[in-house]
Parts: C-alpha cells; structure tokens; sequence
C-alpha cells in the first residue's frame, strides 16, 4: 500500500508578491520562480501521461501508487498557478512566457509517444531527491530569510517530491519495462528542458524590469547556472550590480554542490533506486508539523524559530 498523502493546502498569494521575494539572493529568488512556471507546465503533462498510462496499470498497488502521484502533482500546480498568476499580476507580459511554456509541453503530449513521456517524467524526477535534498538542507539561508508565502510553498513541493521520489518511476516500469530507453533518451530529454529555460530567462528579462530581478536570468540556465554555482564566483568586479549579482547557491560548500551533481548523474543510470537516496531531515520536520495540524501555508512566520 501506498504511504503518500493528498494534502489541500492554501496558499494565499492575493496580494502583491515580490519577483524578488529573497531580496539577499535575487538569483535564487529568480530561480525558484523559474521553478514555478515550470511546475505549471511539467506537472499538466504529468497528469495527461499518468491518467493515460492509468488502464495499463495491472498492478493495484502500481495503479494506486500512480493515482496518488498525478493527484499530488496537480495539486503542486494549481498552487504555483496561484503564485505565477500572482507574478504576472504585476508583470503582466508574463503571461506571453507562460503560455509559451505551457505551449512546449503540450507540443510534447500531443506529438509524443506515451513511453517517451513517462521516461521524461521518471529521467526528471529523479534529479529531484538530490537536488531538492540540497536545498532542504540549507534551508535556514535558502528560504527562511524571503517571502514566507514562497517559501512555504516551495517547501511543501519539495518535501512531496522527496515523498514520491519513487512514484514516476514505478509508473514508467509498469509500462515502458525497458530500464534502458529512458537513459536513451535523456539527451532529447535534456535538449527539450533546455530550450524551455532558455525561453523562460529571455522572458523574464524581457517583462521583468532589471531593478526587480537584480540578475540577468541567462546566468541561471541550467549549464551556465550549474557551471557558476559549483565555481562560487560572482561576476567581474568592475560590472555593473547586475553582472555582479552572485550565483544563486554561493553560500553552499563546493563539495557539497560536487556531490549533488554526482548523485543528479547517477540517477540516470538505468538501475538507479529512488527509494535509496538519502532523505533531508527537513521533510521529517515538515511531515510532523503538518500532522500536529500547525500552519504549513506560513511555515516560517508561524514557527517560533
Ligand atoms: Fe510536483
Ligand atoms: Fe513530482
């Protein structure tokens, strides 16, 4: 039986939301909205595959399993929808960069084959447990300092990712059963990935003004964002505060980033086990608070500290 739970939270972004709602690290603040959009249009092509992947589910518990995940994933995307909409409110040309977002994954339900969908889903998220165990574990620096209701939100997200590490790919098994063609096909996966980052930074540098984003949000593309993060370095001394702005994950060790991006590596390989990897403490905490019945949407302002 599966242990995931569905959980309704209400995130309250009716009222004005900072772009940069981590004001001492505007290229993580910017990052994490980068992380919103794509949640929106991600996690609609995750419930379009999961729900048609549904009847070929034998297996209860691998139908179970795939039923929790596509309910806790829609849930992840009407919360974002409500932090984007809350975005776009102040930013309206904003919604052109959704759209166009939106636009490039349902290209992919529409002309894609189910099996290349699901090896999408399941290569994706994989890198997540890593990588939002990274962040979970720097939390206090990460997402205490910004805007309360954003960081609520994102740790509530990756703390249900870290719970379903597993879920998309027991999906993909039931299914594809070829552990082989989703490492096959990473590098269509990745090429796709890239061009919908690449749209996003050019969007929001173009309907966000420079004064509220602080960073040029080309520097946080996955190779250049990657390249900058584990080197630490900010840009040239000389330039502007824009050239300047540091990369988004500067106050975390190096060794630390090296062995997340081993570990985002690793799980591509075809035998990778999500239900190894290590687990940040953080998700324990969240978990207990949230069956003591406290205020998760205001994890930080309501906490005594
Ligand atoms: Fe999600
Ligand atoms: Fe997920």
């Amino acid at each position: 039986m599966s242990n995931l739970r569905i959980r309704k939270l209400r995130f309250d972004f009716d009222d004005e939301v900072p772009f940069n709602w981590n004001p001492g690290n505007p290229a993580f603040s910017t990052y994490m909205n980068i992380v919103s959009i794509i949640a929106i249009c991600f996690e609609k092509m995750v419930v379009a595959a999961v729900k048609e992947a549904m009847p070929l589910l034998a297996d209860p518990e691998a139908a179970e399993e795939a039923d929790l995940f596509l309910r806790q994933e829609a849930q992840h995307a009407a919360a974002h929808r409500k932090h984007v909409r809350a975005l776009i409110r102040h930013h309206p040309g904003l919604q052109h960069t959704l759209d166009e977002a939106i636009a490039a994954y349902d290209e992919l339900t529409a002309s894609t084959p189910l099996r290349y969908r699901l090896a999408y889903i399941a290569d994706l998220e994989a890198t997540f447990t890593p990588f939002f165990t990274m962040m979970l574990d720097h939390e206090t620096s990460l997402f205490r300092p910004g805007d309360d209701r954003v960081a609520s939100l994102l740790v509530w997200h990756f703390v249900e990712e870290v719970e379903h590490r597993s879920s998309a790919l027991v999906v993909y098994d039931a299914v594809v059963a070829d552990p082989f063609y989703r490492t096959r096909v990473l590098p269509r996966v990745v090429a796709h990935l890239f061009r919908v980052t690449r749209l996003l930074c050019a969007g929001i540098n173009a309907h966000v003004p420079p004064a509220e984003r602080a960073i040029d949000a080309h520097t946080i593309r996955p190779l250049p964002g990657m390249i900058a993060a584990i080197r630490n370095r900010p840009g040239p001394a000389g330039g502007t505060a824009i050239e300047r702005a540091r990369p988004a994950f500067a106050g975390i060790g190096r060794r630390t980033k090296l062995r997340t991006a081993r570990r985002v590596l690793l799980s591509q390989n075809p035998f990778h086990d999500p239900a190894r990897e290590p687990l940040p403490e953080f998700a324990d905490r969240w978990f207990e608070r949230f069956a003591r019945g406290e205020d998760v949407c205001h994890w930080y302002s309501s906490s005594p500290g």
